[in-house]
């Protein structure tokens, strides 16, 4: 093309010389601060000239994304890249849905700086199939602190303090635990309570290697009945919450705790909380050496065979040192490289870093359950029924263990 003055006239109206592409992103960050966090991603790929064609499909830990998702794929329409989690990545990858990000991964060293653990649901068959954006641990515990300081309440470090802490807050007439009674919500807290209950060789053999001895022992028994426990000091209103509904019970003083992996500090940050003043956080009773991970990643569809320009962008916009920060800091997650300075982070974030660092080192990180890393879907929604149906009352703890082991052993 010839540039006459009139077209360099209007391609600097239209604010950008390049003839950049858009990228679709199906995600399920839809709350306030989900979407504080996925504007640092749009913001950082307009600032190259791509725009952003949003997909988002609401319902917290994804499976309504899912669904969407697979529709999407069956009708030959795949978006370009997609968040997901675990299992579902490797799941896509196998299926050779997914482009081959190696170009990238090798020029920027990705081999080299992101963690081992999640490398192994990043890759498939030695390609790089999928971005890492951050890392999530659902083992966490939100409190609102002044309304633990009202009621003479300190940081529960175990099972039994947690439990007097409740009842203590019941007895004030406070609803001690905020819960959105979603099948992905039960089992959130799920992880922490099983992990709290048995320890990391219990939660491991159980949710990993799914080692029938460990589903159906008195230790899962117990597991049920700290869960009936949970469901005893919601309030009434809990039945099918959205689960930033259920933090802001916590930001609002209505509630003292909420059992949620850490994107609930987002919304903290969103209301304009800060750690340590009006908000605690901390690892949930007897877990303070385990971190239950999650890690959102983009995978970006084949298109062809090519890994397009603006896939690759956005790919390469993900892992930047720079992203990485801004973004975790925002969304309450803590970077999928090693080499971030935490010096941006607030307490948690810290905390969050420095906990993932140490669970790796000595044998205490683990793939969460709820959120993908220990099974492929079939087999954590198997999970999820039986969670679900007996915080709901369907069965009691004795019967729930012999679900789980049906569930389970059906599911594979
Ligand atoms: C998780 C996801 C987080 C957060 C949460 C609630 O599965 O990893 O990023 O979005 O769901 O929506």
């Amino acid at each position: 093309m010839k540039l006459t003055t009139s077209t360099l006239a209007a391609l600097a109206f239209s604010g950008t010389l390049a003839t950049a592409g858009d990228v679709e992103v199906l995600h399920w960050w839809t709350s306030g601060g989900e979407a504080a966090a996925l504007n640092v991603l749009k913001g950082d790929l307009e600032n190259q000239g791509i725009g952003w064609q949003d997909m988002p499909v609401a319902g917290g830990g994804g499976t309504e994304a899912m669904t969407v998702l697979r529709a999407r794929v069956t009708a030959g329409d795949a978006p370009t890249a997609v968040q997901a989690l675990g299992f579902d990545i490797l799941d896509w990858g196998a299926q050779g849905a997914l482009a081959d990000l190696n170009e990238v991964a090798a020029k920027e060293g990705w081999d080299d700086v992101v963690p081992a653990a999640l490398q192994a649901f990043a890759k498939h068959d030695g390609k790089w199939i999928s971005a890492p954006v951050n890392v999530h641990s659902t083992n966490w515990v939100w409190a609102n602190k002044a309304v633990l300081d009202a009621n003479g309440i300190a940081v529960p470090q175990t099972w039994d303090e947690f439990t007097a802490a409740v009842e203590k807050l019941s007895a004030a007439g406070v609803t001690p635990i905020a819960h959105g009674g979603q099948a992905w919500q039960d089992a959130t807290v799920f992880d922490a309570v099983a992990m709290s209950t048995g320890g990391p060789d219990f939660y491991k053999a159980a949710f990993i290697d799914l080692d029938e001895e460990a589903l159906g022992s008195d230790t899962m028994k117990e597991a049920f009945d700290r869960m009936a426990f949970i469901r005893a000091n919601v309030d009434d209103n809990f039945s099918g919450r959205d689960w930033n509904l259920a933090t802001a019970m916590v930001i609002n003083g209505e509630a003292g705790f909420q059992m949620m992996g850490d994107w609930a500090k987002g919304e903290f940050l969103n209301a304009g909380k800060t750690p340590g003043e009006d908000f605690l956080c901390f690892r949930f009773p007897g877990t303070q050496e385990q971190v239950t991970f999650n890690a959102d990643q983009f995978m970006m569809f084949d298109q062809g065979g090519v890994v397009s320009d603006e896939q690759a962008a956005l790919a390469s916009a993900i892992l930047s040192p720079s992203f990485q920060s801004a973004f975790n800091v925002v969304k309450g997650s803590v970077p999928a490289r090693t080499d971030v300075s935490n010096e941006a982070f607030d307490a948690c974030g810290k905390q969050g870093m420095a906990d993932l660092a140490a669970a790796a080192s000595s044998g205490n990180l683990f793939g969460s359950m709820a959120h993908g890393h220990a099974n492929p879907a079939s087999v954590k929604n198997a999970i999820y029924d039986v969670v679900t149906a007996h915080f709901n009352g369907e069965y009691d703890s004795a019967t729930a263990v012999e679900e789980l082991v049906d569930a389970v052993s059906i599911a594979q």
